[in-house]
């Protein structure tokens, strides 16, 4: 895809239908993504643990950093182009790993790889997807990235590494922060499972979305694809929380890299670092990155936001590994507000999957179109022609 700054070519994209007048930012995807998904998948994604409040502080500490507005500067020529872990990207945002993605759309993992693909940017398959791995290789054409989580059956580990590489995946992103599953009490109450059960409350979430469900009807991937027919002694298969109760290892340790990274051989990205102390630990490992995450607020409520622990990260690691950033980014302008703070590059979960949910591969793009555009407009505004040119300098009162 040819992205340019050159405003003239932003207008020809949307003309060619990616972006919907009527849509002007991620929250009016937000909205039609509430509309469309059954109340348990769309709050599976859009819930954070407990209260709720780390989720919440993700995106309100954004709000509280400000931007320093420049002027009279030549902003004709721009770009946001970039690489990540030395692949080359159209802006430093690749998708995250999501869970159950192809529960807000049919062959969800599908679409939003396929989005991300043509857009130029990283799409990372979640361990915990409806697609497998092998279903979005065979329907993709570039590679793209998987994610890791360790289960007490290494041998299942090991043949899940090894179905990655088959696939061609170009990086492994090992999860460090869910060996047991946060306390999410709206997947309590709503009784998620993938597929729903049988049950009066599931039934009545479902039936109200009756367009999902006939778009449910053309797909016959509805559940754990990469585990279904893969993993032994799994009691339900359907229920997150059993099935990560039964199966995670919550022994695993910095010593497990060691074998992972070998049995992998390829690039390897360590995720759920909010300390400095760990973002050192993680940068021995021999990793190429890590990202800054409290995993969307939906593990350790109580935990700080991921952008207030950005810099302190960047301080203790940031010329020994890329250090990637996740968490409450719902606009362009979020995404520089972290390369300001020192992210290398970052993550959007959330602000894809509301696109995906409201309209399918065309919302992803949609929502990539966003960011990028916003990304564009919030550098040149602050008087930046390049992101590498961007830091502390054009913020006020950098927090730290
Ligand atoms: C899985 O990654 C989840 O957060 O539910």
């Amino acid at each position: 895809m040819d992205l340019t700054t050159d405003p003239s070519k932003l207008v020809a994209h949307k003309k060619q239908g990616a972006v919907m007048t009527t849509i002007c930012d991620i929250k009016d995807l937000q909205q039609q993504a509430r509309r469309r998904v059954p109340r348990m998948f769309y709050d599976y994604a859009d819930s954070g643990s407990w209260t709720q409040s780390t989720y919440r502080a993700n995106e309100a500490d954004f709000q509280d950093i400000k931007l320093r507005q420049r002027v009279a500067v030549d902003i004709t020529e721009r770009s946001v182009a970039s690489e990540m872990i030395g692949q080359p990207v159209t802006m430093p945002v690749a998708l995250a790993p999501v869970g159950l993605t192809g529960m807000q759309h049919p062959d969800g993992e599908i679409k939003a790889a396929r989005a991300a693909e043509k857009f130029g940017v990283p799409f990372t398959l979640s361990t915990m997807s409806i697609c497998s791995i092998e279903d979005v290789a065979e329907n993709t054409e570039k590679p793209f990235w998987f994610q890791l989580y360790v289960m007490k059956d290494r041998d299942f580990v090991g043949r899940l590494i090894d179905r990655a590489r088959d696939a061609g995946c170009s990086a492994l992103m090992l999860t460090l922060d869910l060996q047991i599953l946060g306390q999410r009490h709206n997947d309590i109450r709503n009784g998620l499972a993938a597929p729903p059960k049988p049950t009066l409350n599931a039934a009545m979430q479902i039936l109200s979305r009756p367009r999902w469900c006939l778009d449910m009807l053309t797909t016959r991937r509805h559940t754990f694809r990469n585990i279904v027919g893969h993993a032994k002694g799994v009691g339900d298969l359907s229920s997150l929380s059993s099935w990560t109760a039964e199966q995670f290892d919550p022994k695993l340790s910095w010593q497990d890299i060691d074998w992972i990274r070998e049995r992998w051989g390829g690039k390897l990205i360590i995720k759920g670092i909010l300390d400095p102390d760990d973002a050192r630990m993680a940068a021995k490992t021999g990793a190429d990155a890590i990202v800054v995450s409290n995993h969307g607020g939906r593990q350790l409520d109580g935990a700080r936001s991921s952008i207030s622990a950005l810099a302190e990260i960047v301080d203790a690691v940031g010329s020994d590994i890329e250090v990637h950033f996740d968490g409450g980014i719902r606009s362009g302008q979020d995404v520089l507000k972290a390369i300001c703070l020192g992210a290398h590059s970052t993550y959007i979960g959330r602000a894809f999957i509301y696109g995906l949910g409201a309209r399918g591969e065309a919302g992803v793009s949609q929502a990539l179109d966003i960011i990028y555009r916003e990304l564009d407009t919030t550098m040149a505004l602050c008087g930046e022609r390049l992101l590498q040119n961007l830091g502390h300098h054009n913020l006020l009162h950098p927090p730290g």
